[in-house]
């Protein structure tokens, strides 16, 4: 026991508890020459800067607001090279309106993209830090054309923009500066109780991302499976009017005859935890059900196949519970938005993949809680070994569809690079649900082959199956593996997100998985 603690206070590194940012948000309609506050930001795009023969700006808003300035916006832009390209920003400290700075920001060529918008609201955010401000008013130069429908998606992914851009995971550093944002106005977009809930729902799907983020960042002696199954039961206990969580034991899994997940787990000093948290609505019939199942490694050395060589990533591989990360991530959204109609499981076998004298063996057969033989002949291929027995508790829940996240194999990214997931499902039906609500969420999946003749490679002398095939096509035969501890009768996917769970270029975690798994709930309620 004296050794238990020792290790989880490892380092002596605890996180400060900070609280993320809260930033309200309002949907207004009001004068852009009058608005009061720091920072007045506009979205420009090419089209919106054309000028007239005297080289005024055409656009109305852009014109309004420089003759208000006595033509210094036209003057000021055009000195500062400022064509409204996507990622272009500038910022003017002009008198003579309400606000004390103006930025404008580039959209383009003005495709109404949501990727863009968010561009718009990570901008102004880091426009809003620099400045040490503290209330924006965000806006379009030009908003005629867009729909209602499109006003209110691009109004909720300027709103996610400016929060997420707000964000800055600095838990572990003894000294940094707290974001100043505290209030953002969208001006517009629209007004009224519908906007306002879109607004409301970003911002719930926005704590779950920022949820998500911090416990992939946090390193591998701080969050422990124990602490993650705790931070699981905390999501719980906040939101208990819809959410109940159950955490099983060593001995609670031994009983489920869970032999493949407590395989992986054998090495570790830190005993393994089972997450279950159950998603309930208010009131009402249940017509869904449905379960997310998120691989949860807080850490992966690879075991006895130890990760060595250059580019084996081993100190990176605290990343290895994002597919957990994303689950809890949804659940804290949804017990804030509290959908009618649907049924919900959040399932993580979560462990390390450590080495030791207990630990498992290359060759080693295991059994998992379906009763079928494993021959692990790579003890580094240990996500699909502790998501078959979640996948075999999440069928005994009697759900009807399940999505699975994991960072499971190397060969998604050599596949699909560092920004897109690879999804695998037997049905058409589903894929076309969950890509839908990845582009409604923002985020990139691609469908990838479930290639049955594949299954040769994991053929076993000895057992039912190995555990790994060879090094062609290692996210399908990963996949495949999967699909040997579904039910038939119960809809699958599976989400190989080891690419996108991580950003170099930001050296920290993306939160990706919680926007689209969020959507699919939703198209899922009634
Ligand atoms: N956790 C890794 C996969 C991974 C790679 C996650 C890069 C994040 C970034 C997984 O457990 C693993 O080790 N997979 C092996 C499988 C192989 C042994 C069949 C791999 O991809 O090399
Ligand atoms: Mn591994
Ligand atoms: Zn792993």
């Amino acid at each position: 026991m004296a050794h238990s603690i020792a290790r989880a206070t490892l380092g002596l590194t605890q996180p400060t508890k900070i609280d993320p940012p809260k930033i309200s948000f309002s949907a207004k309609d009001v004068d852009l020459v009058e608005w009061k506050g720091d920072i007045l930001a506009v979205g420009v795009t090419e089209k919106d800067l054309v000028r007239d023969e005297n080289s005024k700006f055409k656009n109305s808003l852009l014109q309004k607001l420089d003759s208000k300035l006595q033509g210094l916006l036209s003057e000021a832009s055009a000195e500062e090279e400022f064509t409204g390209k996507t990622g272009q920003s500038t910022v003017l400290r002009l008198p003579g309106l309400g606000a004390k700075r103006v930025v404008l920001i580039g959209l383009g060529s003005g495709a109404s993209a949501t990727s863009a918008y968010r561009s718009l609201g990570e901008a102004t955010a880091a426009a809003a830090k620099s400045a040490r401000a503290s209330n924006v008013a965000i806006t379009l130069a030009s908003t005629e054309g867009i729909l209602a429908e499109l006003k209110l998606t691009s109004a909720s992914a300027i709103a996610s923009g400016a929060v997420l851009g707000s964000f800055d995971d600095i838990r572990f550093k003894s000294e940094s500066k707290l974001a100043t944002l505290k209030s953002v106005d969208i001006i517009g977009l629209g007004t009224g109780p519908e906007i306002e809930k879109k607004l409301k729902y970003a911002g719930d799907v926005c704590s779950g991302i920022i949820l998500g983020k911090q416990l992939v960042n946090a390193p591998a002696n701080v969050l422990t499976p124990g602490v993650l199954a705790a931070e699981a039961e905390k999501i719980a206990s906040e939101y208990s009017d819809v959410l109940s969580a159950k955490i099983l034991n060593v001995e609670q899994c031994i009983e489920l005859k869970m032999g493949s997940y407590l395989g992986v787990a054998a090495a570790s000093t830190n005993p393994p935890h089972f997450i279950h948290l159950c998603y309930k609505p208010p009131s009402g019939e249940v017509k869904n059900k449905l379960a997310l199942v998120g691989k949860g490694l807080t850490f992966d050395s690879g075991g006895y196949n130890i990760k060595t060589g250059p580019g084996c990533s081993i100190e990176l591989m605290k990343v290895d519970m994002g597919g957990a990360a994303a689950v809890l991530g949804a659940a804290k959204a949804l017990g804030q938005i509290k959908p009618a109609g649907v049924e919900v499981h959040f399932i993580v076998a979560a462990c390390e993949n450590m080495i030791s004298g207990t630990g498992m063996r290359p060759g080693d057969i295991i059994t998992a809680s379906n009763g079928k033989t494993i021959e692990v002949n790579n003890t580094d291929a240990e996500g699909r070994l502790t998501l078959a027995d979640a996948l075999v508790y999440a069928c005994n829940q009697g759900v009807e569809k399940i999505v699975d996240l994991a960072t499971l194999t190397g060969a998604c990214v050599v596949a699909l690079g560092p920004s897109i997931a690879g999804v695998f499902t037997p049905s058409d039906e589903l894929a076309k649900e969950v890509v839908g609500a990845s582009e409604a969420g923002g985020e990139k999946l691609w469908r990838m082959p479930l290639e049955e003749s594949y299954w040769e490679s994991m053929k076993s002398g000895v057992a039912d199956m190995v555990n790994t095939g060879g090094r062609q096509g290692g996210s399908i035969t990963a996949a495949l593996f999967l699909k040997q501890f579904v039910d038939e009768k119960v809809q699958w996917m599976h989400i190989d997100m080891a690419g996108p769970v991580y950003s170099d270029k930001k050296k920290g975690a993306t939160g990706f998985g919680i926007s689209t798994l969020v959507e699919w709930v939703l198209k899922n309620s009634s």
